[in-house]
């Protein structure tokens, strides 16, 4: 899929079939999620693969409104790991570009997703940290639900001239 194509026709996927995603588009996810920019090229991030339905379940079960997580058969989650950072604070950001190339190398591989907050949420951050057994020193920062779709949304055009603004403010 062409670039353009892929970032225009991306939208969240909360509805999956029961087919499993293959080892080789998982590998790819996680190849995606790792080329990201990340600030120094510190790349301060683990990845949690979850394709276990009861650890699916007890994601879904423990997080309010993450139904979606009951049907995916794939889940990946993102952590920070502050202690790779030598210039500290962009671990978010870092952690953000990750994300979204997930997303985008999902959607072009005919994979359905969506970005799942869990950091800054406390309740989240807990639940994740015990369920998944996330060392102390490492922060859950988002799950990437994801399957093959069972819903399809269009595209949508959200480009406002209005917040743009040439050479000053
Ligand atoms: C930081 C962030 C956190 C999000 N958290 C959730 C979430 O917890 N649950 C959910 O269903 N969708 C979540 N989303 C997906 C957004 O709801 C979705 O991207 C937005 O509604 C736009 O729709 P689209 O992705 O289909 O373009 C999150 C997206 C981002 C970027």
């Amino acid at each position: 899929m062409e670039v353009f194509e892929a970032i225009f026709t991306r939208r969240s996927i909360r509805r999956y079939t029961a087919e499993g995603v293959s080892e080789e588009v998982v590998e790819k996810l996680l190849k995606a999620a790792m080329v990201a920019p990340s600030a120094a090229d510190e790349r301060p991030w683990h990845f949690v693969v979850i394709t276990e339905k009861d650890v699916l379940t007890a994601l879904s079960q423990g997080m309010e409104h993450c139904e979606m997580l009951e049907e995916a058969t794939l889940a990946v989650l993102i952590c920070g790991d502050e202690s790779l950072e030598k210039i500290k604070g962009f671990w978010v950001q870092d952690c953000s570009a990750c994300a979204e190339n997930i997303l985008l190398a999902a959607h072009g591989a005919g994979i359905g997703a969506v970005w799942v907050a869990v950091y800054p949420l406390p309740e989240r951050i807990d639940l994740v940290r015990r369920v998944l057994k996330i060392p102390e020193q490492v922060t859950p920062f988002a799950v990437i639900a994801a399957g093959h779709p069972a819903e399809h949304l269009p595209p949508e055009d959200r480009y406002d001239p209005s917040r743009v603004h040439y050479q000053r403010w």
